[in-house]
Parts: C-alpha cells; sequence; structure tokens
C-alpha cells in the first residue's frame, strides 16, 4: 500500500493518519485484506515517531478497521466495509464524553514509556526495585479476621480513618477526628471528587502554574476556569489570588504548598500565612495536595505545616494525602480531610460512583500506617531519592553545565530544569525518544518552552547517567 499523507500543523499526527486510512477503506481505495505498511516503515516514512504510528494502527485496531496477525502483519479488515452501517459511530461518541481526550505527547510518553530499551524519566512514581514488595507480602498473607468484605461506610472503615487521623497528627501536626476524614483511591480521586461534587462549570479556581499534570485536564472537563498563580523560588505567590479575585471571583484554590510538582518548590511559613489570611478574608476555600510532603530528602530541614495544620479549627482547608509516592502508588489509598458538610457530601457521591475501594486494600492500608511501616519505608525512600537525586544534579552538571539551570530540590523525585537555548517541547520529546530516554518536557504542565521535569525515582538507579547522556545528546543533536 502506498500512503501519500502530507503531515500538517494543527492536528495531532496520529489523527491524521487515522483518518487517511480511515477514509480510504471507507472508500474502497483500500480493499479488505490489503496488507498496511509496518509501523517503523510507515515511520520513517512520515518520518515521525514509531509510537505515533502504533497509536494509530491502536486506535484503527479498536474501531475494526485494521486487524493485526503475528506473521502476517497488519491488513485492513475482511468486514471493513461494511463498518458503516454495521458498529455504532464510536468515534463520534469518544470525542463527546465529558473527559477531555489525553493530549496526544503525554500519550505518546507513556506509550514510550512501556518499551524497555527505553530509559525512564518522566513517570513520577518510584522504580520497581524501590516498591515495598515484601512488607505488603507479609500484610496480605495476614488478613485480620474483620476485614471488611461487604459494601463498607462509603467514607472508608472507621478503623482506617481513626488510624489516618493519628497518622495526622503524629507525622504532620494536622488534628483531625475521624468524621472529618474521608478514604479514596489516591489524591488525584480526591481532586475529581472535589471538583465534581463542589464546582459547577463556569466556576473560576485559582492553581499554580506549572502545576500537575493530571490535574489540568481533570478541571478541563469539569468545564471550571483554571487561572494561574504564578511559582517563583519561594512557591506561589499569594496576593495574585486577591488580583485575580476581583477579576474573576475565585470559588477555590488549589496548591501544593510543599515539594510542588513539577517545580519542587517549597512555599515558605510566610506566603503559607498569607495565603491562609487572604483565603480567610475572601471566604475562598484551599484545597491543599500534600503528595510529596513527606519526602523531604536527607540533610534538609522538614518542610513547614501543611496549611491544614496552620488553619487549625478554622475549616478552610481540604487537605489531600495519599500512600501513592511514600508507600505504593498500586495500592490505590489516599485520604481527604474537611468539614464535616463537605465529607458528607462527598460520602454521598462516593455511593453513587463507586461505594468506596476495597476493604482488603484498607485494611492493608491501616496496617501500614499502625505498626512502624511506613515510617520505616519513608526513612529508607528518602535515603534512597537523596542518593538519586544527588547522582542526577551531578550527571546534569557534567554533561550540560550551563546549558540547563536548575535548583536542586529538597524533596520528592523530580528535578524541573530551564534548558538556556529552547527547543520546542514536542521535539525536544521526540528526540529524547529517539535517543532512548523519556522526559517530561514543561508545556506538559502548562509551562512555557525550554522547561523539563527529570524523575530520579523511575528508573533503576544504575539508567540515570545513561539517561542523561542520552537527553544531552538528543539536545545537542537538534
Ligand atoms: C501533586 C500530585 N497530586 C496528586 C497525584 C496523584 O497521586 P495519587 O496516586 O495519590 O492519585 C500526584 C502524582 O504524581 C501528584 O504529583
Amino acid at each position: 500500500m502506498d500512503v501519500r499523507l502530507k503531515i500538517t500543523d494543527g492536528e495531532p499526527v496520529y489523527r491524521q493518519i487515522v483518518r487517511y486510512i480511515e477514509e480510504r477503506v471507507r472508500s474502497g481505495e483500500l480493499a479488505p485484506g490489503t496488507l498496511l505498511p509496518a509501523e517503523r516503515k510507515l515511520a520513517e516514512q512520515l518520518q515521525v515517531n514509531r509510537s505515533t504510528v502504533s497509536v494509530a494502527y491502536d486506535e484503527l485496531r479498536a474501531r475494526g478497521f485494521i486487524r493485526s496477525k503475528q506473521g502476517s502483519g497488519t491488513r485492513v479488515s475482511e468486514d471493513a466495509w461494511g463498518l458503516e452501517f454495521r458498529a455504532p459511530d464510536w468515534a463520534g461518541y469518544v470525542s463527546q464524553g465529558i473527559f477531555q481526550p489525553t493530549l496526544p505527547l503525554v500519550r505518546l510518553l507513556w506509550e514510550e514509556n512501556r518499551r524497555a530499551e527505553n530509559i525512564n524519566l518522566a513517570r513520577g512514581e518510584m522504580a520497581p526495585e524501590l516498591w515495598p514488595v515484601k512488607q505488603l507480602q507479609a500484610l496480605a498473607a495476614e488478613l485480620p479476621p474483620q476485614v471488611q468484605l461487604g459494601y463498607g461506610d462509603p467514607r472508608g472503615e472507621k478503623s482506617l480513618r481513626s488510624t489516618v487521623s493519628r497518622h495526622l497528627a503524629d507525622h504532620y501536626g494536622i488534628r483531625m477526628p475521624a468524621h472529618r476524614i474521608l478514604i479514596t483511591a489516591g489524591s488525584q480521586q480526591g481532586l475529581h471528587l472535589v471538583t465534581q461534587s463542589l464546582l459547577r462549570p463556569g466556576d473560576a479556581v485559582a492553581l499554580e502554574k506549572p502545576s500537575y499534570a493530571y490535574s489540568l485536564p481533570l478541571f478541563a472537563s469539569a468545564g471550571v476556569r483554571m487561572f494561574p498563580l504564578p511559582v517563583d523560588e519561594d512557591g506561589l505567590v499569594p496576593d495574585e489570588v486577591m488580583a485575580l479575585h476581583r477579576r474573576h471571583r475565585i470559588r477555590m484554590v488549589f496548591v501544593t504548598p510543599t515539594h510542588q510538582n513539577p517545580t519542587g518548590t517549597l512555599l515558605t511559613p510566610e506566603r503559607r500565612r498569607r495565603l491562609i489570611d487572604i483565603c480567610a478574608d475572601l471566604r475562598i476555600p484551599i484545597v491543599e495536595d500534600d503528595a510529596h510532603g513527606a519526602l523531604t530528602l536527607d540533610g534538609n530541614p522538614p518542610p513547614p505545616p501543611p496549611l491544614a495544620a496552620m488553619a487549625g479549627a478554622d475549616q478552610q482547608v481540604i487537605y489531600l494525602g495519599t500512600l501513592s509516592k511514600t508507600f505504593a502508588p498500586g495500592l490505590r489509598v489516599g485520604w481527604m480531610t474537611g468539614p464535616t458538610t463537605v465529607i458528607d457530601r462527598i460520602a454521598g457521591v462516593r455511593e453513587q460512583m463507586d461505594f468506596g475501594i476495597s476493604g482488603i486494600t484498607q485494611a492493608i492500608a491501616e496496617q501500614v500506617l499502625a505498626t512502624g511501616i511506613w515510617a520505616e519505608n519513608v526513612r529508607r525512600l528518602r535515603s534512597e531519592l537523596t542518593k538519586r537525586r544527588n547522582i542526577m544534579v551531578d550527571c546534569l552538571h557534567r554533561y550540560f553545565g550551563d546549558d540547563l539551570t536548575f535548583t536542586i530540590p529538597q524533596g520528592s523525585y523530580h528535578i524541573w530544569g530551564k534548558m538556556k537555548h529552547p527547543v520546542r517541547d514536542r521535539d525536544l520529546a521526540e528526540r529524547a525518544i529517539r535517543s532512548g530516554v523519556v522526559i517530561a518536557p514543561g508545556s506538559v504542565y502548562g509551562a512555557g518552552p525550554g522547561y523539563v521535569r527529570l524523575t530520579y525515582a523511575s528508573s533503576p538507579e544504575a539508567d540515570i547517567e545513561e539517561g542523561i547522556r542520552r537527553l544531552h545528546r538528543a539536545w545537542k543533536d537538534g
């Protein structure tokens, strides 16, 4: 089959490939059984990344236009001509759902991350070698007899909420009774629940720019208007909330004050106080995402207290915590604290949504927090992450010198750097992938050109140097 597709700007490349093939199948130009070019060949011919062609072929396969068989390649489906009449218009449905489509660049990064030959400096999670597998095996083998196997309390099991209450007091200085705590499937779900339960389409929210990548489509899907709070080396600038409120009537502020993702900044105690005061005066609730708060690296002072601890009894903060960064993201356990009215409302939403997370997972999470397992794991992770951060910092200095500027992070997983000679984000990501390393360019987080987030937690420690070497080569060769 001869592909004469001219790639143009303005539409994701994979969509152009899908459309090109779909139109030719529908018009009969491509007969059933026609052999399509192999992914690698088509990628070479169109001068695009192979994973872009993979994504396009995946979609065509999912929609029944093509079939792939080991040994005989990818062909137009035998029954493709009938598709128009037999299959519902899934593409139409898919484009109309309320959730935003995943950005093609993000999809490309995560596809590439799955390839064993690539070094992953993009994904914000710990490498498998850092997973607490043994501890989890032991806990799973000894589930308590009272484990909840029915539909439990939509706020989460009382015993786990009481354990989280003690955990927050002991490790974060947050005093919160169990009835003001709700168990979530991680902070991402917490953000989703807050947005869907407490906001309406058109509401204005303020959030840090740049911000955690997955929060951006979540807010866009809910139809809320996002207004940026600039972040400098001391974290977000609180007085901007006032300015934004005057212009847009801000309904909620979303912040990550400690080891912010992606910039790694710590909001100073003065700015924390100022943010709390401004929001109290304007009666704007604050949603504090503390996913990374416990991961201060060795040799640094403890971070300032969370906003939820500083605001105390004022009930103006909804606080989100998670086991994802300090224990295992695959456990899918987090929590949310807030005023009783909010917790009760969200518990009701939870009943409509999924009835809450598994009682088995909750029993394991309770053991992780109630025994010394969590604290021990955090000590181990801090020391491992400190080693990895130092390796990455050293490699960045050696390979990039002055060509990449960054502040050495005091916590968590990432280095946020700025290239001296900015390269178009997508070009940089694609060139890096061709060199065998996956990195997250700044636009994924809403930043301007030239920024890059490099994660030292996600690949084996021994691969960090090679990852930086490949990135440097990709950047230099451009
Ligand atoms: C700031 C921030 N919030 C939330 C999340 C989502 O975490 P969870 O696995 O708890 O849903 C992440 C994950 O990277 C994050 O960095």
